[in-house]
């Protein structure tokens, strides 16, 4: 009672907001324009083996830089493990993560000091903590998400080997460029990544790049979804009431920068249906009850039901584009921004890794917790 603002009674701060996971834990730090950004995983099970080329290969698909759909900003991001893996093989301590931003230039960023770039986060930011990093949008920059996605490829790991869950993300749509059935298909990595898109299929993949690159020659951006598959999911993960597997799922998804919708399964379609339609049957699939169709996302009450945990995240526009806009600085003087900088068009292709790494992140931290109940 009467403490500090933001401190619990036993002195502790209340508002650790960057701490992912509840067994499973992950903190990731860094800004855009800073020395490094990274994360620092606690309880990854001992004995797993690990080294950096499994962290390495995410990375790889997230950075910038990776092609003309994509920002132009020059990241390498080799990871460098600190701690918590020795000789290819994880302690069960923390396993602290780090990736150096080398092509740093706030410069570029001078002259929307000012100026609140509109559906960014500089006013927020401001209004929060009273002070926002100098430039490239700080820690509501994307580049914090290199944190997840090591710190992903660690649970990923993790699930792979002690479960043989297999997650992979691709992108469904852009703009109004949208790939039908693409669920109904057991995707691999090396599909989605055959096209600079991400996209599966050749020909969706093909239209999606030309709006991506008509949206940047019109200095202008584009949004899209990506979608979801995590197979061999076994039934029983999940934690009722509150933190209900495809809860956690929503709360990792749409804590991504640029996130603006979750759905699970059928989602938002799945309320035009009746319910004779959108029931899942039960079949026997081997040994097991399985479902002949999948309306439910493979999760039920919250709970994975051994099926595919299937969803889809959509992503807004990016927000900094060099067009012409009409809006007001800190002041409320008038002026007409646009931005500099080197932005991407289109978030989506880069984003599927991420997406990938926050539901390993979910994934690792309820198989935890089922673990500790047997
Ligand atoms: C992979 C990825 C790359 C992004 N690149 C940019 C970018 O180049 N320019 C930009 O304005 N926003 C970019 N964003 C989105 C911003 O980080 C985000 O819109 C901003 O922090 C405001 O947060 P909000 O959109 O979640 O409200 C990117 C997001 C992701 C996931």
């Amino acid at each position: 009672m009467g403490g500090r603002p933001g401190f619990g009674a036993d002195g502790r701060r209340e508002n650790m907001s960057s701490t992912f996971g509840t067994l499973f834990r992950v903190t990731t730090f860094g800004e855009s324009h800073c020395k490094a950004v990274g994360a620092v995983v606690d309880g990854c099970p001992p004995r797993l083996a690990l080294d950096e080329t499994d962290i390495q290969k995410q990375l790889d698909r997230r950075r910038p830089g990776q092609s003309a759909l994509a920002t132009r900003r020059d990241e390498a991001d080799r990871v460098t493990v600190l701690s918590g893996v020795e000789n290819g093989l994880t302690l069960g301590t923390p396993i602290a993560l780090m990736v150096a931003n080398r092509d740093q230039r706030p410069g570029d960023y001078g002259h929307m000091r000012s100026v609140p770039r509109p559906s960014h986060a500089d006013y927020t930011y401001r209004m929060k903590y009273g002070i926002h990093a100098s430039s490239g949008g700080g820690r509501s920059s994307a580049r914090e998400t290199v944190g997840r996605v090591a710190a992903g490829a660690v649970a990923e790991k993790f699930l792979a080997e002690a479960y043989g869950v297999e997650i992979v993300a691709w992108v469904e749509s852009v703009g109004e460029v949208r790939a039908e059935g693409l669920l109904e298909k057991e995707w691999g990595r090396a599909q989605v990544d055959a096209h600079r898109v991400r996209c599966p299929d050749p020909s969706a993949a093909e239209r999606m790049e030309q709006a991506i690159l008509q949206a940047k020659e019109e200095n202008d951006s584009l949004g899209g979804v990506v979608a979801c598959a995590c197979r061999n999911v076994p039934a029983g993960w999940g934690e009722p009431v509150f933190d209900k597997l495809e809860a956690k799922l929503a709360q990792a998804m749409l804590s991504i920068p640029a996130t603006k919708g979750f759905e699970v399964g059928s989602g938002f379609a799945g309320a035009r249906l009746r319910g004779s339609l959108h029931n899942d049957p039960f079949v026997m699939k081997g040994d097991r009850l399985g479902t002949l169709t999948n309306y439910s996302g493979g999760i039920q009450g919250g709970i994975s039901n051994g099926e595919p945990v299937v969803f889809r995240v959509a992503f807004k526009p990016p927000a900094t584009i060099a067009l012409a806009q009409k809006t007001v600085d800190f002041q409320g003087k008038d002026v007409i921004l646009e931005a500099k900088g080197r932005h991407d068009p289109c978030v989506v292709p880069r984003a599927v890794p991420i997406v990938e790494g926050m539901a390993a992140l979910v994934l690792a931290d309820v198989a935890l917790r089922q673990k500790t109940r047997w």
